[in-house]
């Protein structure tokens, strides 16, 4: 028996504090997908004694194991669940941790994930792209610091500090449990992190969504603008994502994939609901992949979900009013239109003439014809 699968079994006998750091070594060092049996019947059998933050970690541990491995497990969403309502902090703690695992590459090849590590030139692009989602956020939290030597490294070395001084004990522990990529391959951890970071994004902007419902129904049309103008500031503010995930390695991209079967963001709740608040789904999409993937939703849209869009129909505001909350609409659905096509462009670049999703779906066509869906009517 392995020693982490001995480590397991003495805290279920024993109890005590759980082996979070032997278990999370022994999963990076073959990737989930490969995590030897002993192991996870050890871990099976600890998860009848677990309750809490450890019982979602566990679960999100033994999702391919309990077959019901999905989007929502691949990225751990049940161990960020709790942050995600503080978009700032949840943003900040996982791109830190992107750049702090970016920037241990270099200088330590033998580390977790060693399977085509990225060169220097490579890392600092990263950490450049990865600087700019941080520092706005880092500012609202009062976090920045002054960074005393010149150059992307030292900036990011400085935030990386900063973030590890101020992160209480149980961020830092959420932060290494959310990342168990299924592979060994270096940047595997990156597009975790960046779809981490932008499902974060997403649940912000159904929080703004559902303001500006609100509002409108108020009849508080500055309100509305202000939801709306918050929802595009933010989109924009973390497009340069984009120019993260797009510094990975196709190869490496199509060597972790062959595991990633099952696990698409088709199955993002938080871009769904989104979609919905802002106008209600026609009905072909309603009952396509795009929403059996998210029954939940489908449900609530079927129930009624109010949306922006009905609301700014039916509020009464004077023209003013109507023609501002129009623009801030414009504004937010642009917003939307350049992601849809970042994501298009990155799709089709990635996934080259291997046009299927791992959603089930045909793919980049899939993806064309989502691209065109109006935001508003
Ligand atoms: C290598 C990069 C990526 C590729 C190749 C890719 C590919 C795809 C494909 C083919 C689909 C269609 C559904 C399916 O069958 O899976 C899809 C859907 C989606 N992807 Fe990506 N994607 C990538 C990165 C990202 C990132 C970084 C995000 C950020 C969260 C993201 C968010 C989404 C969302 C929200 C959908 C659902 C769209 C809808 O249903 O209209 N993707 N992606």
């Amino acid at each position: 028996m392995s020693a982490e699968s001995v480590a397991v079994r003495t805290w279920t006998v024993d109890g005590g504090d759980f082996p979070y750091q032997s278990v999370l070594t022994a999963y990076r060092r073959c990737g989930k997908a490969l995590v030897p049996d002993d192991l996870l019947d050890a871990l099976c059998d600890a998860r009848v004694h677990a309750g809490g933050e450890l019982l979602s970690f566990l679960d999100v541990l033994l999702d391919k194991r309990d077959g019901v491995y999905d989007y929502r497990s691949y990225l751990a969403l049940p161990v960020l669940t709790p942050y995600l309502d503080d978009r700032d902090l949840l943003t900040v703690l996982l791109v830190a941790d992107l750049m702090r695992f970016e920037a241990a590459a270099c200088d330590d090849l033998s580390g977790p994930l060693p399977v085509m590590p990225p060169e220097d030139a490579l890392v600092e692009k990263r950490l450049r792209h990865a600087l700019r989602v941080i520092r706005p956020a880092l500012d609202r939290l009062g976090w920045s610091t002054p960074v005393l030597e010149p150059g992307v490294r030292a900036e990011a070395r400085a935030v990386c500090e900063t973030v590890a001084a101020k992160a209480s004990d149980a961020q830092q522990l959420m932060v290494r449990c959310s990342v168990l990529p299924v592979d060994v391959v270096h940047d595997e951890y990156l597009f975790i992190r960046v779809l981490q970071t932008f499902e974060t994004a997403f649940a912000q902007l159904v929080r703004d969504l559902e303001a500006a419902v609100d509002a409108l129904t108020a009849g508080a049309a500055a309100g509305a603008e202000d939801a709306l103008c918050h929802a595009a500031t933010l989109l924009r503010e973390v497009s340069p994502l984009w120019s993260v995930v797009a510094t990975m390695r196709v190869e490496s991209f199509r060597r972790f994939r062959q595991w990633t079967e099952g696990a698409s963001a088709i199955q993002s709740r938080h871009y769904k609901l989104m979609e919905s608040l802002a106008r209600r789904p026609d009905d072909a999409r309603l009952g396509s992949a795009a929403y059996q993937n998210v029954p939940e939703i489908q449900a609530q849209v079927l129930l009624g979900l109010p949306s922006v869009d009905a609301a700014y129909r039916e509020a009464r505001l004077t023209l003013a009013e109507h023609a501002a909350v129009g623009a801030a609409m414009a504004d937010f659905a642009a917003s939307i239109d350049a992601w849809r096509r970042t994501h298009y462009r990155l799709a089709t670049r990635m996934l080259g003439t291997d046009t299927g999703g791992t959603g089930y779906t045909n793919g980049t066509s899939y993806l064309a014809q989502a691209r065109e869906i109006p935001v508003f009517s």
